[in-house]
């Protein structure tokens, strides 16, 4: 983001797209990457297979009043993620905003306002959410409502079925077959056109004070970091503690207590903390290596946007190495579209073969790569038997991975207990994958174990094999940190303290509820009056991955009878046992509670557990009141609307 944000730039995107040369504007809204990344992906096939001036646009950085005035020979998409409870994603909510107002306020008065505008759309939804997609489907209604013509469906991607890419592949080809019919554009033959320049750069070395090897900005490099600290500019933290809180042998949970006493950065009971990881050196070098770029790891690079509407996404001049470890999502899944675009780069024809085969096929895609969890370098390395990959640019790797995400996590502890130590509660990613012979490891939560591993001085900080630069070569920091911001969130205890709250947190869904039952344990303390605070817990045994059990006790000991903790321990009998099916066996407490307008939240688990505690509590409720269950569904929903039920959902 930092790489070409310019000063006193246009915000006028139809005086930006005639100054470049442009007749197609990719608009996204995009909270984890994927939105842009799919943007980026339209712009190049665009202009590759159909010769269109495309260009990328992130949502916030334009205005829309002038849409009315967009020319009619052009084209604009959006691709636009929904976010949590049917939410915009941060950059979009400006533009969501104004085109679903009554009446936007556009500067002419067309009529329609919107008759020359000729748009496609496609959005990034989870189906485990109910509000599915909602951001596209609402903005499509309000191009509609306002007389712009859409081209081909308005496309829907499903990241809880998993099946986004093919969503998205199975969405693009009719799009661009109707599109190119309506533009009159001629397909040809796709070649691969760099948006990127890369120059190695001689005169400078890895040493040079000037090249960036990690640090995400300018600041950062001259060490005068400063706030405001945000998704840009995130807050190098000292981690203040860090433990584990299973009691098993081959999972972790991890509990981190960061500082941001000297920033000034502020959170919220219930906010979110975002985490910005590094990839582990064994992934690193691994791509290094396929990429036949081992020798030349420290080989300063300046990358330069060849097209004046691109944004190189991190600083220069880098490193080959600076850029695999702190900017690239390098463990992600891999796009089977990308392999169709690196076929052309394959070290010899049989393997190019392959490479189409997997481009096309997606059965074949699905049951080679994807069903192992292979990432880029690993599916390289297994498509070529080990051979290097050194004909690709490097440039297709900036263009065609995502960038590496912060990762964000529920804040366990209270603002009001402790303003200026955040706590997360984090469950290492670290799955069996069969056919596979190493586990999969999720980037962010090793890369925290690791750091937990080092803060402690404990034997083995390479226990799962991975290794990190914490905090990069120039690290010039004591003790161990962890880059951070902080993200307001809505799931917020209710301003009243003697409201009664019913807390659903199975698993790592405990988090958010520990710091409300530590901000109301504080409150008693204070000698406010708190309300009725329940809080159901569920974990697969006692002995194992019970989280923050002694703390309940110490909880209890202040609140006493306004404190219950109700456990559900799903592997210790012959039946499982759930969160919900303790919120059934009570039934006529919760009905009662819910009835004294009781704070209801749910976090954890979005794909089932969520789904199913709303179905139960609905199920409750028409038990409990006499009324069908249908009736109970409309009153979860009311719930949920009034804010009374509350989720903090992630899958
Ligand atoms: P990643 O590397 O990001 O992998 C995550 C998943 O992506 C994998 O399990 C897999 O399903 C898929 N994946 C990744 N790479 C591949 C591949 N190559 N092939 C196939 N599949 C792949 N987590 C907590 O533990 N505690 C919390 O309090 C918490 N709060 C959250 C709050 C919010 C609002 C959100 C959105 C998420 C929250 N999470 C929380 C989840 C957290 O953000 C991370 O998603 C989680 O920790 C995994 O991150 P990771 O980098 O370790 O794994
Ligand atoms: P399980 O893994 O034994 O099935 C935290 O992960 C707890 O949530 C575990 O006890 C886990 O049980 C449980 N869990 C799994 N699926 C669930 C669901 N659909 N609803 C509620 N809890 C669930």
């Amino acid at each position: 983001a930092n790489g070409g944000a310019k000063a006193g730039k246009t915000r006028n995107i139809i005086e930006k797209m005639e100054e470049s040369g442009k007749n197609c504007v990719i608009f996204y809204g995009s909270q984890t990457g994927t939105a842009e990344d799919y943007a980026s992906r339209l712009a190049k096939e665009g202009k590759s297979r159909f010769g269109l001036e495309t260009m990328v646009a992130d949502l916030e950085e334009y205005d829309y009043d002038n849409l009315d005035s967009f020319p009619e020979d052009k084209v604009a998409m959006f691709v636009l993620a929904t976010y949590g409870e049917g939410e915009p994603t941060d950059n979009a909510v400006d533009f969501y905003e104004f085109i679903t107002a009554e009446e936007p306020s556009f500067t002419n008065s067309n009529d329609p306002p919107l008759g020359n505008l000729t748009y496609v759309a496609f959005g990034l939804g989870n189906n485990t959410y109910e509000h599915y997609n909602s951001m596209v489907r609402n903005v499509d209604k309000a191009l509609e409502k306002f007389g712009a013509h859409r081209v081909g469906e308005a496309g829907e991607g499903d990241d809880g079925a998993g099946t986004m890419e093919e969503d998205f592949l199975a969405w693009k080809d009719p799009m661009w077959a109707a599109l190119a019919e309506k533009m009159g554009l001629e397909e040809r033959e796709a070649v691969y056109e760099p948006i990127f320049g890369i120059t190695e750069r001689e005169n400078l070395t890895k040493d040079s004070p000037e090249v960036y090897l990690g640090e995400p900005n300018k600041m950062h490099l001259e060490g005068t970091a400063k706030g405001p600290f945000n998704a840009h500019n995130p807050y190098i933290a000292p981690i203040a503690e860090s433990k584990e809180l299973f009691n098993v042998k081959d999972r972790n949970c991890l509990h981190l207590e960061v500082d941001i006493s000297g920033s000034n950065l502020s959170y919220q009971t219930g906010d979110h903390i975002a985490i910005w990881p590094t990839n582990p050196g064994q992934e690193v070098d691994e791509m290094l290596n396929i990429l036949d770029l081992k020798d030349k790891q420290d080989t300063v690079i300046s990358v330069k946007a060849l097209e004046p509407t691109a944004k190189v996404p991190f600083p220069t001049p880098t490193t080959y190495d600076a850029i695999i470890r702190y900017h690239l999502e390098i463990g992600a899944p891999v796009s089977r579209q990308f392999l169709g675009t690196l076929a052309a780069f394959a070290p010899d024809e049989s393997i190019k073969a392959e490479m189409v085969k997997l481009g096309s096929d997606k059965d074949y895609f699905h049951d080679k790569i994807s069903k192992n969890h292979y990432n880029i370098s690993r599916t390289l390395s297994v498509v070529s038997n080990g051979q290097k990959w050194s004909n690709i640019p490097f440039s297709a790797f900036i263009e065609g991975l995502t960038k590496l995400q912060p990762r964000y996590y529920s804040i366990s502890s209270s603002s009001l207990v402790q303003p200026k130590k955040i706590s997360v509660t984090a469950v290492v990613e670290n799955q069996l994958i069969p056919g596979r012979s190493d586990p999969f490891k999720g980037v962010a939560t090793n890369y925290l174990l690791a750091l937990k591993q080092k803060q402690n001085g404990e034997p083995n900080p390479e226990a799962f094999g991975l290794t990190y630069e914490l905090m990069g070569p120039r690290n010039k920091y004591d003790g161990i940190h962890v880059p951070v911001h902080v993200r307001h969130s809505n799931f917020k205890l209710p301003s009243d303290p003697t409201k009664p709250i019913i807390l659903v947190g199975p698993g790592t869904g405990v988090a958010p509820m520990r710091g409300f039952v530590q901000e109301r344990a504080k409150q008693a303390e204070s000698g406010e009056t708190v309300g009725k605070t329940i809080l159901f817990f569920g974990c697969r045994k006692r002995s194992e991955d019970f989280l923050y059990e002694s703390e309940w006790e110490e909880y209890k000991k202040v609140l006493g009878d306004k404190f219950e903790l109700v456990t559900a321990f799903s592997r210790e009998g012959s039946k499982k046992v759930y969160v919900q099916h303790r919120l059934k066996e009570r039934s006529k407490e919760i009905n009662e509670l819910l009835q004294q307008k009781a704070y209801i939240y749910v976090c954890g688990d979005a794909a089932n557990m969520a789904r199913e505690v709303n179905t139960v509590l609905g199920q409750i409720i028409a038990e409990q009141r006499g009324v069908p269950e249908s009736k109970g569904e409309e009153i979860v929903k009311n719930m949920r609307a009034a804010n009374q039920y509350q989720e903090d959902v992630w899958s």
